[in-house]
């Protein structure tokens, strides 16, 4: 995908399919801004992979920050333009899980799930969509699950949220259409990250898979990478399985 000259944030690209999404990009040859929560060492390992692609790609930076707190949202926002002038794309990626079954679910472990896997997503949108809806140009891309499209037993803090995340996307495309933003989320299946790899009967689930296999990072991330790309100048307000045909 041919992105060079773009500014793009990414949320949690430190690891799994945020840092995919990060590299992906870079190659394309946008301007990167990415975040994390917690791990400098692991946002210091992602800038050393950036440096090893040597020229004609896109430049990156981290910066920690929550994306619960509005406040920061802002000052991500505020660093990216900075750093490289504005913001063209955000990808929302950053979330957690806390899967138990309801029965046993402590409501902060409800209120975590949703703060920081919807209430981030719309703080990051609320902090981009002034200056995108000013230049008449935007592209939002938002990492849903398809566990918001079909549900999922033990998840219903991690469902609830990214079904929540589907709602946002349409409604906010229909709403900033006509400032030429569009805005699109991609509902990956089992993906091989940290966030996966203590699935239990995992090879239970690898039957219920169309493709036989979980799928790699890198896959969701070159699917990020077309949406955010003027080749997809007709696509706003769609939702992507990226799921080797789980949610069928
Ligand atoms: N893996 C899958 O199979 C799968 C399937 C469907 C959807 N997804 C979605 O894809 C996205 C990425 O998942 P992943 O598997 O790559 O996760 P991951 O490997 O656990 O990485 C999560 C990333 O989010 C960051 N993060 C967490 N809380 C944050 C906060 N409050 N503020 C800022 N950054 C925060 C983490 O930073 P630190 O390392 O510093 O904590 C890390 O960079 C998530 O939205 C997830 O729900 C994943």
């Amino acid at each position: 995908m041919d992105l060079k000259g773009k500014v793009a944030i990414i949320t949690g690209g430190t690891r799994g399919i945020g840092r995919a999404i990060v590299l992906e990009l870079i190659r394309d040859g946008a301007n990167v801004l990415f975040t994390y929560l917690s791990s400098d060492e692991s946002a210091a390992t992602v800038l050393g992979l950036v440096t090893e692609f040597g020229e004609g790609v896109g430049q990156a930076r981290a910066f920690k920050a929550d994306v619960r707190d509005y406040n920061e949202a802002k000052r991500v926002v505020g660093e990216a333009i900075n750093n490289f002038g504005t913001v063209d794309i955000l990808v929302n990626n950053a979330g957690i899980t806390r899967d138990k079954a309801l029965m046993m679910m402590e409501p902060s472990e409800w209120q975590e799930v949703l703060d920081t896997n919807l209430t981030g997503y719309f703080n990051m949108a609320k902090s981009c969509i002034v200056m995108m809806m000013k230049k008449k140009s935007g592209n939002i891309v938002n990492i849903s699950s398809v566990a918001g499209i079909t549900g999922s037993a033990r998840q219903v803090n991690y469902s609830s949220a990214k079904a929540g995340i589907l709602g946002l996307t349409k409604s906010l495309a229909k709403e900033v259409g006509p400032y030429n933003i569009r805005v699109n989320a991609i509902a990956p299946g089992y993906i091989e990250t940290d966030m996966t790899k203590d699935l239990k009967r995992r090879d239970e689930l690898e039957k219920l898979i169309p493709s036989g296999r979980f799928g790699d990072a890198k896959e969701v991330a070159k699917t990020v990478a077309f949406l955010a790309s003027d080749d997809a100048g007709y696509i706003t307000g769609q939702v992507i399985k990226v799921d080797g045909g789980l949610a069928i």
